[in-house]
């Protein structure tokens, strides 16, 4: 069985059904901080808990016969992490160590854990690989590299057996309209856009215009979120070939799409599949905004043999845009 912490939130929703559809039995811890209680289906079981209590995770994996983790529980906007730090110190690294604790003492082993580019900081290549200098540049970045740093040292010296997946910005949503992102507050760039498009926003603010980019505006690297889980699922599988016997394992790996999109042709492109018009309102550059940042992805591709398959920002568009029109029907019931 595998355990999927914060499986009611966006990305491990659609992990969790993409581990059900493939048969896996599945165990899905959430405190519903952020997650939906709708965002896991009937017939998975789903306990409503926290990381932080230290007594349910020993009764969890007492309890189940949980043979690996898949942690996507955490804080994760960045802005909020430069006000509130010790909210991301607590939940992130704090809750994470408890997490590892627990699975050292029942004998699981086996994690594959939700990191994210910001733990690189500023990039100083025009495509970011795993060897990049690790400078994240604020709270939540730093507390993602506790963790990374946390992961390997346990590694070392209690045999655990885990994999760093460091996503870019994921995006899209599950083909078939069940699920999709749903953020409160949302900060991330397409989720905005579509909701601009459905009039649940009057406007986008667009930060900075003079970037030395194609069109001035920021690029970005974008993933579907589909893309991203099956990506989770190969690097457990390539974690469970990889191990010998009561060895620590540790490795990284970025997942992103290679490509990078900027702010305006995500405006563009919401505008075009949508149809609808999408008011615009120019700002100035953002402190600690970089012109580009885009992942280089050709290790996750190679040692993985991952693939996306939603590479193209009109795919993503188009699903998220199914989505926000069940958000929008949701929020008019
Ligand atoms: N969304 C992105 O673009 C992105 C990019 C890089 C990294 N990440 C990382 O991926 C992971 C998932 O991101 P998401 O966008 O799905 O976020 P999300 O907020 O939708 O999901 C996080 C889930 O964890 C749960 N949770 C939080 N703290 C918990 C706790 N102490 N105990 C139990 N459950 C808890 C929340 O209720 C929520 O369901 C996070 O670790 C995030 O840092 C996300």
């Amino acid at each position: 069985m595998i355990l999927v912490t914060g499986g009611a939130g966006y990305i491990g929703s659609h992990m969790v059904a993409l581990l059900s559809s493939s048969l896996q039995q599945v165990l899905v811890l959430d405190n519903l901080s952020t997650g939906h209680r709708q965002a896991v289906a009937d017939g998975v079981r789903l306990v409503v808990g926290d990381l932080a209590d230290r007594d349910l995770l020993a009764r969890l994996f007492s309890q189940f016969d949980i043979t690996a983790v898949i942690h996507f529980a955490a804080f994760s906007q960045v802005g909020e992490s430069n006000i509130e730090p010790a909210k991301y110190y607590c939940n992130n690294v704090t809750n994470t160590q408890n997490l590892l604790d627990s699975m050292i003492k029942a004998g699981v082993k086996q994690l594959i854990f939700s990191s994210t580019a910001a733990v690189y900081g500023l990039p100083l290549k025009a495509k970011i690989d795993e060897s990049h200098s690790l400078v994240p540049i604020n709270p939540y970045g730093r507390t993602k590299l506790a963790i990374e740093w946390m992961l390997e040292d346990y590694a070392n010296a209690y045999g655990l057996q885990a994999v760093s997946l460091r996503y870019f910005n994921a995006a899209g949503a599950d083909p078939n309209g069940i699920l999709g992102e749903r953020h409160e507050p949302e900060t991330h760039l397409i989720p905005l856009v579509l909701q601009v498009a459905s009039g649940r926003r009057t406007h986008i603010k667009v930060f900075g215009h003079d970037y030395h980019t194609p069109d001035g505006t920021c690029l970005r690297d974008y993933i579907h979120v589909v893309d991203l889980c099956h990506a989770h699922a190969q690097a457990l599988q390539w974690l469970q070939n990889a191990i010998s016997a009561g060895k620590g394992l540790y490795e990284v790996f970025n997942l992103g799409n290679g490509a990078g999109f900027s702010v305006l042709q995500v405006i563009e492109t919401v505008h075009n599949i949508t149809g609808r018009s999408v008011s615009v309102v120019a700002e100035q550059r953002r402190l600690g905004d970089p012109a580009v940042l885009v992942a280089n992805i050709d290790k996750a591709q190679q040692w993985l043999g991952w693939q996306g398959q939603y590479i193209h920002l009109e795919q993503m568009i188009t699903h998220a845009w199914a989505w926000e029109q069940t958000m929008c029907q949701l929020q008019a019931t």
